[in-house]
């Protein structure tokens, strides 16, 4: 105690002891703080060094996902998810748990989208905020993930995000910003991928410009696992804890750097103080035994399924379906719903009830009064670590649909997936019921929200296109770098723009009850809206606000979600909704938060397609600065995907892809990239995969994302993983780069480290 802590041991000290620990040094009174995944309840791995055990966690309570959960539109219900995990955090010893994850959904095949809110920005800002503002009530630490711009998977080690400055502000940087400024989490991961040319881990403009001197961020940043591309920019950035451990030669590269006077101890010592504050709260906070009801949890999970169950259909009010009618149940899903995601968020749930275990059955499709058929994406489709090929469902599930339908005119679709679907066979079904990944108790939640002891209440939080080629990025997405061509225009706010037919809106669903809007009214910048529940049964209503900004300035968005809010009624019941709008409800980001002057309506309502005008409101100043290359260009009338050349235009500068050269490899080059032109990196990646099929089922979504971590990931990544020694990979990147006996005498030296 009280003892100078020595330089090495404070670089240590900002590493991962293993996959899920921060290193403990008695000798300064520095415990160790356990850590684990994720954002839908917690996977505590009792391996603690191999990245490769991805499913073999302790029982906690599954709950459903973020696609699901944003569907609620309910902060309450969001924050008491987050307070749940935190009790079970709690109760298994974990001191931060890695969520809620607040990615844009840019677009719809990005394999992770499951764990992410949503495409808009203030949604998913203030869901994440309040999940982590109660789940922190409990004492335990949440990790907001991943920063920033970590939109697609498809090499998602070593991608480069690249875009402009208000398309990262006004989409991407925003849902961050309301979670750090109104959530305040303790901790924040930073993502794998570069921003603009620099790895995040690096980013001293987004690490300590944006989030702590902006933002007023005063917890600790994390790497995402193995994300940590420099130790010495690292520090300097404010990347504090390098998980899930660090390599010798970054400890090597530190040293030497502070001995030359390039990177001052000073900029070690802030990590050292964030990470030991980090671990002192935690310790603290672990002490006191708090109640953890794991039953309740259940229910909660439950709850939360019907509450974010979105119904996208109900022709001749199908549903409910009525006491006494003869239900035919068709689908491997009825019996195996697919209620979660694969990868680093899977949850080895405390229990599990399927639909058909809760449903009667028995007779045939063509005997029943109404057939319901449980459907959608098998997890090997969708998952971490990998992006789908296209939008479609499978076509044995489409065709399902189809002889179903074809049979019995009075069809129903339970549809369980992490992401928008293709789906032609719509017209062809009288209902459609959207469960998301509905996590554990999902089963239960079907049954009520068939039965109509539960009435669905979600709203979709992206929008469906009807086909995949109607998305804006339909046609340079994924590449290696991730072309943001499209700008602000990110799901609705292309869709709208360019007036683009979608098969369900963002801000769509339908009820069993029917709500009625009236008196929309604005006094200064306060809306009022009264809604009345004028249907025959008690719902919940989500209440959405849209600004209609200027469009004959800066070019802007048709509308924009500014603020919502759910609410209960009671059939009968009225109730009026106030919103209080602020600056930032009208501002555009150039080059700081301007109101640009001009006419804005202000709109609200139910659903997209049900808005009222409460009023307008007519700002003064400048209209905002038209840039030069505005005029005529595809972004004031966006129709189909921008040109490259568009898009360099906008962006003000060239877009320069990577190029890999055989000769030229470093550590942050792949195996799956190298491999194209080595014989040694393909050798390598040969021998991982056999290695890879040992561990899981070749086929699975946990066997890809496996693959793809190990092979995709820069070969700096690999070490960390592997725990191998440094002297292995470097002989191999210079084999690969035709040094092959130099080589060769690096990967046999003996006594190298890590
Ligand atoms: C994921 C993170 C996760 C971490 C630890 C990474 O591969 O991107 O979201 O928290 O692994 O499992």
């Amino acid at each position: 105690m009280g003892t100078k802590m020595e330089l090495r041991d404070k670089i240590a000290l900002c590493e991962g002891k293993n996959f899920w620990e921060t290193k403990a040094f008695p000798e300064y009174g520095i415990p160790s703080m356990f850590m684990c995944d994720g954002p839908h309840g917690l996977r505590k791995l009792e391996i603690h060094n191999d990245h490769t055990v991805v499913n073999a966690s302790r029982p906690a309570t599954c709950f459903p996902a973020a696609v699901s959960t944003a569907c609620s539109w309910d902060e309450e219900l969001v924050g008491q998810i987050g307070a749940a995990i935190a009790e079970e955090a709690a109760d298994q010893g974990v001191g931060v748990f890695l969520g809620p994850g607040v990615n844009i959904k840019r677009n719809p095949l990005c394999g992770r989208n499951f764990e992410y809110f949503s495409e808009d920005p203030y949604l998913a800002g203030k869901l994440a905020a309040s999940f982590i503002k109660n789940a922190q009530e409990k004492g335990i630490g949440t990790c907001l993930k991943h920063f920033a711009c970590n939109n697609q998977e498809y090499k998602r080690f070593s991608s480069d995000s690249i875009l402009d400055e208000r398309t990262l502000r006004e989409i991407y940087l925003t849902p961050f910003e309301i979670a750090v400024r109104e959530g305040k989490p303790k901790t924040v991961m930073c993502a794998y991928n570069k921003v603009n040319g620099t790895y995040c881990s690096d980013h001293a403009e987004l690490l300590t410009g944006i989030l702590r001197e902006e933002w007023g961020f005063d917890g600790l940043v994390m790497t995402d696992w193995g994300a940590m591309h420099d130790r010495i920019a690292g520090f300097r950035a404010g990347c504090d804890l390098n998980m899930p451990g660090g390599s010798n030669y970054m400890v090597q590269e530190v040293l030497a750097a502070v001995a030359r006077g390039e990177l001052a101890e000073e900029e070690i010592d802030r990590s050292v103080e964030r990470v030991k504050k980090m671990v002192h709260e935690a310790v603290e906070a672990l002490k006191s035994k708090a109640s953890c009801d794991y039953e309740a949890h259940h229910e909660l999970a439950r709850t939360a399924a019907e509450q974010s169950a979105v119904l996208l259909k109900n022709e001749d009010q199908i549903l409910p379906l009525k006491e006494g009618q003869k239900i035919a149940i068709v689908g491997q899903m009825a019996k195996n719903m697919r209620y979660q995601g694969a990868g680093s968020s899977h949850i080895n749930p405390t229990k599990l009830i399927h639909p058909a275990a809760l449903l009667e059955t028995g007779v045939g499709v063509e005997e029943a009064d109404v057939a319901v058929v449980f459907t959608g994406l098998p997890p090997e489709i969708e998952g971490e670590g990998f992006d789908r090929s296209n939008m479609e469902m499978p076509a044995e599930e489409v065709k399902l649909i189809e002889e179903t339908a074809a049979k019995n005119p009075n069809t129903v679709v339970v549809l369980f997936c992490g992401a928008p679907v293709e789906t032609p066979w719509a017209d062809q079904v009288k209902a459609i019921l959207y469960m998301g990944l509905p996590g554990q108790a999902g089963g239960a939640a079907v049954k009520n929200l068939l039965y109509g002891a539960a009435n669905p209440s979600g709203k979709l939080a992206e929008s469906w296109p009807v086909q995949y080629a109607d998305c804006p990025s339909a046609t340079y997405y994924p590449q290696r770098d991730g072309q943001y061509r499209e700008g602000i225009y990110v799901g609705y706010r292309y869709y709208d723009k360019a007036d683009v037919n979608v098969r369900w809106k963002f801000g769509f669903g339908l009820s069993y009850t029917e709500f009625a809007y009236s008196d929309p009214i604005l006094d200064g910048e306060t809306a009022y809206v009264t809604v009345t529940n004028t249907g025959c049964r008690g719902g919940a209503e989500v209440v959405q606000l849209y600004i209609a900004p200027p469009q004959d300035g800066i070019h802007r968005p048709v509308r924009e979600l500014k603020r919502f809010t759910k609410l209960y009624l009671q059939p009968g019941e009225s109730r009026k909704v106030r919103f209080d709008l602020d600056a930032r409800c009208f501002a555009v980001w150039d080059d700081g938060w301007q109101v640009p002057g001009g006419r804005y309506t202000v709109l609200v309502g139910g659903g997209p397609d049900q808005l009222l005008v409460a009023g307008v409101i007519d700002k003064t100043g400048e209209t905002g600065k038209i840039p030069v290359w505005q005029r005529g260009s595809w972004y004031e009338k966006p129709s189909g995907s921008p040109t490259q050349e568009q898009w360099e235009t906008m962006l003000g500068r060239k877009y320069q892809p990577y190029l890999l050269q055989k000769g030229k490899f470093t550590i942050n080059d792949t195996v799956l990239e190298m491999k194209e032109h080595s014989f040694v990196m393909k050798a390598l990646y040969w021998g991982v995969k056999r290695m890879v099929a040992r561990k899981a089922e070749p086929g699975t979504a946990e066997y890809r994302m496996i693959l793809q971590s190990s092979t995709g990931s820069p070969l700096r990544t690999m070490q960390i993983f592997s725990g191998l020694k440094a002297n292995l990979f470097q002989g191999l990147l210079a084999m690969a780069n035709g040094k092959f006996f130099y080589g060769l005498r690096l990967l046999l030296k003996k006594g190298s480290s890590r």
